[in-house]
């Protein structure tokens, strides 16, 4: 899915865009204070995200408040059966932090398919086109 979405964030007529990747559990605080929207992905896991994008929102979460409201976020979940809670739980936090939702969150139950993965690159292409 990330590979889809990294795609899609680079095609063509969104060359002015830097799109930067980072592992959940090397995000760093900086890494969110430069950069004028965020997409989040993860796995549902026990009902929840990941525990390292759980971690990740512990690292950042108290620098980032305020400073980095409004900026817009996307979301991509993988699940085998449900990925609401994940969502939720994700939600909750980017609320907090007064982040703004500006696509709607692509979720895959079970295998991956190609329109699983047409899905995360228009969410790329989406994100990155809606910062130029
Ligand atoms: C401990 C554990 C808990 C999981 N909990 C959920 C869950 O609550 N909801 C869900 O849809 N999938 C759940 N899964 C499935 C994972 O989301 C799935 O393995 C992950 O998306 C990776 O997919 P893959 O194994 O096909 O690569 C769980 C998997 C594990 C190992």
């Amino acid at each position: 899915m990330l590979d889809r979405v990294v795609d899609g964030a680079g095609a063509d007529g969104l060359e002015a865009i830097d799109v930067v990747t980072r592992p959940a559990l090397e995000a760093d605080v900086d890494d969110v204070l430069v950069a004028d929207g965020y997409i989040l992905g993860t796995p549902a896991n026990l009902g929840y995200m990941s525990g390292a994008l759980k971690h990740f929102f512990d690292t950042v979460y108290n620098d980032c408040l305020d400073v980095t409201a409004r900026r817009p976020y996307g979301l991509y979940l993988h699940g085998r059966s449900d990925t609401d809670g994940a969502r939720l739980a994700v939600e909750k936090i980017t609320t907090g932090l007064g982040w703004r939702l500006a696509q709607e969150p692509v979720s895959s139950i079970g295998p991956l398919d190609d329109a699983t993965g047409d899905r995360c690159w228009e969410l790329g292409a989406a994100m990155a086109a809606g910062l130029l």
